[in-house]
């Protein structure tokens, strides 16, 4: 046990002081930052540590391996969480209803999951006496925010630290303190890798030359997703069912959700599907770069748009959008446990009751285009639109008492402001 480290008082109600500080839960993955923190945190404040690791469907991540380097560390006990479906149900489901996408572009993944984590953080540290909550998350990015924002809403009893952000280590720092302190460090140590944050609705890539806003694409970014170029010649049809808002099956075969995001996943990587190159305004007021590949999102949130569009009204239809880019947003900026998202939810289930039906989607080098659309609650009739009077609802006739009385308005604003010219 070291001196405990001192500095100024916190200015928040939720960061530890040094001496509040006796067990600590860490958000730990196993990677250089959060390897370092957990060594770190048991030399500068004599705490315990207590490692959580979140599996969020996450793909090729050996968790035994991260415990068991945890333990290595030092951790007095390391924890695995497999909330893949929680995530799925509770989390993905409600932003696919909302059609969620962050500036046009990002689906949400890391947003969606951070609540989750910070949820899941606050009910193991009660269960193992921890007083405070550690994160990696540095003091440039959202994350920081989400995760915070969650762990003082739902337990304002806890603390949180997060060293990197205080810590005045580089990278360069880092390694050299691994290295000091025999903290295995992977890959190669000379340039700085991406950064990377994935779970099963997506991935996404900072850091390198993606901040370079000049420079294309460089294909070594891509883990998940066939660079569209190299992807099949042939194009491929995948049929998505709806039913209320949920996805529930793919080519007709039913699935439960975190396996039917899989699936989409897996086809549509190989179509080269869901690269979003995003230009992206940070809730801190940064403004980034991201590379994302999120194949499944792409092909689901296009074929449930198209389903919503087909089944809602016109005024159904415009007036969703709107709520969709508040829901998107308050998300983004880490607001999960505000009322107004649950709020938005009972909205939006509701007028997903209609959207049940199929979407077939085109995969073809990079592209998910919808091709067909079928829907027992579609506000649509073939016949109507035909144009045939027999006893529809649509009279063509009617057509120019309707234009007559609509364009009045604008038809008298302009008499009046053009008079006389
Ligand atoms: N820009 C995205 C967001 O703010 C992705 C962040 C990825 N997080 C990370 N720690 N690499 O949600």
């Amino acid at each position: 046990m070291t001196d405990k480290p001192v500095g100024p008082p916190t200015t928040t109600s939720y960061e530890a002081e040094p001496d509040q500080v006796g067990r600590v839960l860490l958000l730990y993955s196993g990677g250089l930052d959060t390897s370092v923190m957990l060594h770190w945190i048991q030399e500068n404040y004599g705490a315990e540590v207590v490692t959580l690791t979140v599996n969020l469907g996450q793909p090729d991540e050996d968790y035994s391996a991260v415990t068991q380097k945890a333990v290595d560390l030092g951790a007095i006990d390391s924890r695995v969480v497999d909330a893949r479906e929680e995530f799925a149900s509770d989390f993905v489901l409600p932003a696919i209803r909302a059609n969620a996408l962050y500036g046009g572009g990002y689906p949400l993944f890391t947003a969606l999951g951070r609540p989750l984590i910070a949820k899941i953080a606050v009910e193991v540290a009660r269960e193992t006496g921890c007083d405070t909550i550690a994160h990696g998350c540095t003091g440039k990015g959202n994350d920081q925010v989400r995760i915070e924002a969650t762990v003082a809403t739902l337990a304002p009893e806890l603390k949180v630290i997060a060293p990197v952000r205080s810590w005045a280590m580089g990278r360069d720092e880092e390694i050299a303190y691994a290295r000091e302190h025999s903290i295995p460090v992977k890959g190669g140590t000379e340039s700085a890798p991406y950064s990377i944050d994935d779970n099963l609705w997506g991935r996404s890539s900072e850091g390198r030359w993606i901040e370079d806003l000049d420079c294309a694409p460089q294909a070594d970014v891509f883990q998940l997703v066939t660079p569209p170029e190299d992807a099949p010649d042939q194009a491929e049809t995948v049929v998505i069912g709806f039913e209320e808002g949920v996805p529930v099956s793919v080519n007709g075969e039913r699935l439960e959700l975190v396996e039917l995001i899989d699936r989409c996943s897996e086809i549509g990587c190989r179509h080269g599907v869901g690269i979003v190159d995003h230009i992206e305004d940070r809730i801190v007021g940064l403004k980034v770069r991201d590379i994302y590949e999120v194949p499944a999102a792409q092909m689901i949130l296009t074929a449930h748009r198209e389903l919503e569009r087909l089944v809602g009204t016109i005024h159904q239809n415009r007036f969703k959008e709107n709520l969709d880019a508040e829901w998107a947003y308050l998300v983004y900026a880490g607001l999960w446990w505000e009322p107004l998202r649950s709020d938005l939810d009972a909205f939006m289930n509701e007028s997903n009751k209609q959207a049940t039906g199929e979407i077939g989607l085109k995969l073809y080098k990079g592209s998910a285009t919808v091709v067909t659309r079928s829907s027992p609650n579609a506000v649509y009739d073939a016949q109507l639109a035909t144009f045939s009077e027999s006893g529809g609802l649509f009279r063509q006739t009617a057509a120019p008492g309707f234009i007559e009385l609509f364009s009045l308005q604008s038809r008298m604003a302009w008499r009046l402001r053009n008079q006389g010219k």
